[in-house]
This record gives C-alpha cells, structure tokens and sequence, in this order.
C-alpha cells in the first residue's frame, strides 16, 4: 500500500492518478455556483452519471459523448488530467466529478454550493466491481482474494478510503447544499425516469422524446460500445482490459457471484453497525 498509494486527510489515494501537484490545483479550485458536481465513491455509477449529465446538457446532441472521453467531459477534479484542461476558461454549466468525501472539499465548494449529484450502489455490489478492477488497475494496489480483499474495503483500507465515512459525509451535507442523491438500482430499474429526475433538478426543460433519446444512449451495451468512452484507449499499462472489461457487467446483485454465505453475512452486520446512525431510506435495505 506504501508504495502505491499516498494518504491524504486519512484516506489512499493512488499516487499515479493523484499527484501532489494535483491536490494542490483540487484545493485550490475556484467552483461556480452554475457548476455541476457528480461525486460518488467509486464503483457506484460514475461514468454512467457523467455520459447521462453530458447528454442533458446538450438537448440530447451525442457529439460530446461521441468526441471527447468522459475525463475530458466531466473531468475528476482531483485526477492529474485535470490542470491541463483549462477548466478556469470553460464556459458553464461545467460538469465536474469528484470521488472525495464532503469534508474533503475545498473552501470554495462550500461558498459557490454549486449542484451536486451523488450516485450510491448497494456497497456489496460497490465491493464486487471494485474487487475485479483492482485486478486491472495498475495504479491500485493487487486486491489478494476476493476475502482478503473483503476486509480492506470493510475497514477503508482501499484507494478512496471507506464506503461507510463516503457515504454519510454526503448523507450528512449542510441542508443549504443542492443534493440530487440517486442509486444506480434507480438508475436500472427505470432510466428514462430516472433522465427525467436529473433533468428536473438541472432545471433543464427536455422534451420526452429526447428524454427517450438519452436513455437509450446511456444502455449498458450502447455505453460499453463507444470507443470514446469505453476506456479501449487507455494505455494497457494503465488499464489492463485484456483481463475484464472496465464496462464489465452493469447489474445489480453480482455479489452473489463473488461473496460466500458467511462473507455477505458479515458484510451485512458490519453494514448495519457502521450505518445505525443514518436515516436515509436505501432501496436495496
Ligand atoms: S469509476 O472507476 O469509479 O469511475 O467507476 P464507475 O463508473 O463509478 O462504476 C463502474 C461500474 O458501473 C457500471 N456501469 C454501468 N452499469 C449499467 N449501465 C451503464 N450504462 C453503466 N455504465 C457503467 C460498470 O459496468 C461498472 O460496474 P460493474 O459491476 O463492474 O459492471
């Protein structure tokens, strides 16, 4: 874990994709109130959320999608592809990503409360397509067995630290922030709503039939199928897809694939202590 990651504000972050230089530049980032923020833990939903934002910004048009990867798009604050983006000149609304915790956001986030959409996945699902992209991530540290590798995610000894401190940092923002939380089991029982419900709290007016148009774009398969997005340039020593696929399988319930009895039944009592604080209604309790 030394060698590979670096700990910031007690939690790993990869020091391949997160340099000093570009914490630097994520703390000292200027927000604007018009901006637009998706930030999850990883695993839960972010590409997916990036190429729906990017579709209702743009009435639907695909050329974004089409033309530029979604670090380009949407890019993540904290990633070092960031600086040399010119963020600070582009027009609004930006769409920003960030898998930090709430109380790892700069001083600016708080005093510009720009939108914010927070994507959550049942962690056991979170846990499953983490375990396999650790096997082709090489900025992330080799997982072990999938048990081994249970309890550092159990106990936030992964890259982006805990499931349980992510969520409820988010869960827990300042009432005066604009929060927009949905599940990516939202996002897959019903798309189309679920582009509605974004496009509402973006205060974007889309008619259905475009609505229609964007959801079907952000199908598993039509997004797994784009090779702007789909990761198939990213160098092989930056991500292995040769091994899996980073659009590996996009349902919900995989755990079941990987977890034993014993293994999920541990999960859940750890799950039920770490969360007995927290009120939210998720839909896979
Ligand atoms: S990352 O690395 O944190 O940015 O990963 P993230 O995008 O948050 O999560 C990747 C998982 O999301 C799945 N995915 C989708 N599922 C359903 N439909 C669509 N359109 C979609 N797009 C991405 C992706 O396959 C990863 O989940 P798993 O379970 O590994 O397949």
């Amino acid at each position: 874990e030394a060698e590979l990651y670096t700990e910031y504000k007690g939690v790993y972050l990869p020091k391949l994709t997160c340099s000093p230089q570009s914490l630097k530049y994520f703390e000292d980032f200027t927000f604007r109130p018009d901006d637009i923020i998706i930030a999850t833990y990883p695993k839960s939903g972010t590409n997916w959320m990036q190429y729906m934002v990017s579709l209702i910004t743009n009435d639907g048009d695909s050329t974004p999608v089409d033309t530029l990867s979604n670090s380009e798009r949407a890019p993540w604050l904290e990633l070092f592809q960031a600086i040399a983006l010119n963020l600070e000149k582009r027009p609004s609304p930006r769409v920003l990503t960030t898998h930090m915790c709430y109380n790892m956001m700069p001083q600016s986030f708080f005093e510009a409360k720009p939108k914010v959409i927070y994507v959550m996945r049942n962690p056991k699902d979170v846990f499953t397509s983490y375990f396999h992209f650790h096997q082709i991530a090489s900025f992330l540290v080799k997982p072990g067995s999938s048990s081994e590798f249970l309890h550092k995610f159990l106990d936030g000894k992964v890259s982006r630290g805990s499931w349980f401190d992510h969520i409820k940092s988010w869960l827990s923002a300042d009432s005066n922030e604009q929060i927009l939380y949905i599940s990516y089991e939202e996002l897959t029982a019903d798309l189309k709503a679920s582009v509605a419900k974004v496009a509402e709290f973006l205060e974007k007016r889309l008619d259905d039939e475009v609505m229609e148009k964007i959801a079907e774009k952000c199908l598993f398969n039509n997004m797994k199928e784009n090779k702007v997005s789909n990761y198939s340039t990213t160098p092989i020593q930056f991500l292995d897809q040769t091994k899996t696929k980073f659009f590996r399988k996009g349902v919900v319930g995989d755990w079941k694939n990987l977890l034993a009895a014993e293994e999920a039944e541990h999960f859940d009592a750890v799950y039920t202590d770490k969360m007995k604080d927290v009120e939210y209604s998720f839909v896979w309790d």
